[in-house]
């Protein structure tokens, strides 16, 4: 059994990791991010990640400290992390000094960034994460849980 399923009955421990303003969801321009709220989005990863034979730790905070701190916990106790940068996406070099220290980050957004405003074009974390998911919603993460299933599957 790997770092990553300890204590999860043999599944894989996976952090979905939320940064600013995603614990707004449904009340936040739901014309941009959709109406369902943090606790629908978390109730869904749950269920995907199980179907998935993952275990999915949820979490959302708007402190770029805390962030940082959870990628620090990830990389020391080796889980996969779907990561929703929200706004550090485009200028945390902080956040990407820490996601650099992680084996497998898939970035996720519910919006397509790169179809909105120019400074959302850029993400400084693309670079060093395993890929990016954007422009689905929700399906966002789901998409990327799917991957991450499939990577560690492969691997095992
Ligand atoms: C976001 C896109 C970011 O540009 C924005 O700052 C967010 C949410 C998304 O999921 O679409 O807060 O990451």
């Amino acid at each position: 059994m790997s770092a990553a399923e300890a204590g999860t009955g043999g599944a894989v421990k996976v952090l979905v990791a939320n940064g600013p303003n995603l614990g707004r969801l449904g009340a936040r321009e739901p014309e941009v991010y959709g109406r369902s709220s943090l606790a629908e989005l978390a109730a869904k990863c749950g269920a995907w990640a199980a179907a998935l034979g993952l275990a999915a730790d949820v979490r959302q905070t708007d402190s770029e400290a805390e962030l940082v701190g959870w990628l620090h916990q990830a990389a020391d106790e080796a889980w996969p992390v779907v990561l929703n940068p929200a706004a550090f996406t485009h200028y945390s070099y902080a956040l990407r000094d820490a996601v650099a220290q992680v084996p497998l980050v898939i970035e996720v957004h519910l919006s397509n960034p790169a179809a909105r405003e120019d400074f959302r074009r850029q993400s400084v974390i693309a670079p060093v994460v395993r890929g990016t998911i954007a422009g689905f919603g929700l399906d966002s993460y789901h998409l990327a849980l799917a991957e991450l299933a499939r990577l560690a599957a492969a691997s095992a």
